[in-house]
């Protein structure tokens, strides 16, 4: 368990908080670009870590996020006009600029000094990957852009779907942390050729777990931020099944995927103490990958505004309890909202002086101990992880079956030796011709 203060600094996200400024030493996404996709089109609101803003796209294509309510007397920029250098106020005509520089005040006379010491504020953005993406920190202290491979790919290679969440970004994270959770909350009664035609959905190897229900888990410090990795008996005593994750701050993660598997990336964005969005990016180096798999077995397909989808606490995400009996552990379709079902059941923020954490915590011990660290050291000045100008973000987690007598820490290069030895499965049939992307 956590003490009350612990669990307030590991959960709280406002500028003032220290987690709040830990996070804002990083780039990370502020919207998808699909909801500013029309120059000169509609901005849109964005939350993020407990601020309001606003991003849209001048009819010049550029991109802006800047504070969501007029310096003049607090109309939302939502309503704005979107014009040539800025977006101007329904309400007196103030026009501001993607740089945050306040360029009109028309109400004003000509000659008014108003807007001499006054700045709207802003927060630079870089668009990569179908993301816009923002640094909210410090101008001196900026990190250098991650270069994840992914956000190079072409658009069929790559999905990004965005998700709202109803709780605490922290308790999402964990999820993602607990290597023990999908023997049981994932857990699909269907045989293993059915999980197996998902091929191409990053998912086909959640079979290949469900043979050991307590796996051993192993936790590593690294200069990204940490590796989880857990060893399961199989059958055969000479093999193990090691699924490894790869963590980079302040809260991606590259989830275990297997062999020729579509990969997986999560970003957990805090809206605010309360509310989070999940960015699953799921993308293929090599080919292209299948949308409409990718929708039907982790069921997070969304659409803007609000990203949400039709499973809350209040109808139960729609919980079944026939299907309980015949289909799945949970009752729950889908993997992304299984998650979500018991994260958000937890309560908005949950009290972590209530838990009772065990040998299958392991990873979520290791990260809040690791962060809290890495909140001190940047007190002290030190550098934080994943901020280095020397790293490179090409980590891949890995779902292989390895000699029982290797390191965990080799299942990445196994996976790979795997793939090159192995040929890619037959192709899949798409039918994704009109999918939602
Ligand atoms: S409130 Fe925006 S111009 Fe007056
Ligand atoms: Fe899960």
């Amino acid at each position: 368990m956590l003490s009350k203060r612990d669990n307030e600094i590991l959960t709280r996200v406002d500028a003032s908080e220290p987690l709040g400024r830990f996070l804002r030493r990083y780039w990370i996404p502020a919207c998808v670009s699909s909801e500013i996709a029309e120059p000169g089109g509609k901005p849109v609101r964005v939350g993020l870590l407990g601020e309001k803003l606003v991003a849209f796209r001048s009819p010049d294509g550029t991109p802006g996020l800047i504070k969501e309510f007029c310096p003049h007397r607090g109309a939302s920029l939502v309503y704005a006009r979107n014009e040539p250098g800025g977006l101007r106020c329904l309400y007196h005509g103030w026009k501001m600029a993607a740089d945050g520089a306040v360029v009109e005040t028309p109400a004003e006379p000509a000659n008014s000094k108003i807007t001499r010491n006054l700045c709207h504020g802003n927060y630079p953005v870089r668009e990569a990957g179908g993301v816009l993406w923002t640094y909210m920190g410090p101008r001196e202290l900026e990190p250098p852009f991650p270069d994840f491979p992914w956000t190079h790919l072409p658009p069929e290679q790559l999905l990004v779907v965005k998700m709202y969440q109803d709780c605490n970004f922290l308790q999402g994270l964990e999820g993602d942390l607990d290597p023990a959770h999908p023997n049981y909350l994932h857990r699909d009664f269907s045989d293993e050729a059915k999980q197996r035609s998902w091929t191409g959905a990053g998912w086909q190897s959640i079979s290949d777990l469900m043979f050991d229900g307590a796996p051993v888990i192993h936790c590593e410090e690294t200069p990204h931020l940490m590796r989880v990795g857990a060893v399961r008996k199989t059958a055969d005593p000479a093999q193990s099944y090691v699924r490894l994750t790869e963590w980079v701050a302040p809260f991606y993660t590259h989830i275990a995927t297997g062999p020729h598997e579509s990969a997986l990336f999560k970003a957990w964005l805090p809206i605010d103490n309360e509310r989070c969005f999940t960015f699953y990016i799921h993308y293929d180096p090599l080919k292209p990958i299948n949308v409409s798999a990718i929708y039907e077995n982790w069921g997070h397909y969304t659409e803007g505004p609000d990203f949400r989808t039709p499973h809350t606490l209040e109808n139960m995400h729609l919980q079944d309890r026939v299907k309980m009996a015949t289909i799945n552990f949970s009752g729950v379709d889908g993997a992304a909202v299984q998650d979500r079902a018991v994260q958000e059941s937890m309560g908005p923020i949950y009290d972590r002086t209530q838990e009772h954490l065990g040998t299958s915590d392991k990873a979520v011990i290791f990260y809040r101990r690791l962060v809290l660290r890495k909140i001190a050291e940047m007190d002290e000045g030190k550098p934080l992880p994943a901020t280095d100008p020397g790293l490179d973000f090409s980590q891949r987690a890995a779902s292989v079956f390895m000699p029982s007598d290797m390191s965990w820490r080799d299942a990445r290069q196994w996976q790979e030796k795997v793939e090159r030895e192995r040929p890619l499965p037959d192709p899949v049939e798409t039918s994704d011709a009109g999918a939602p992307r």
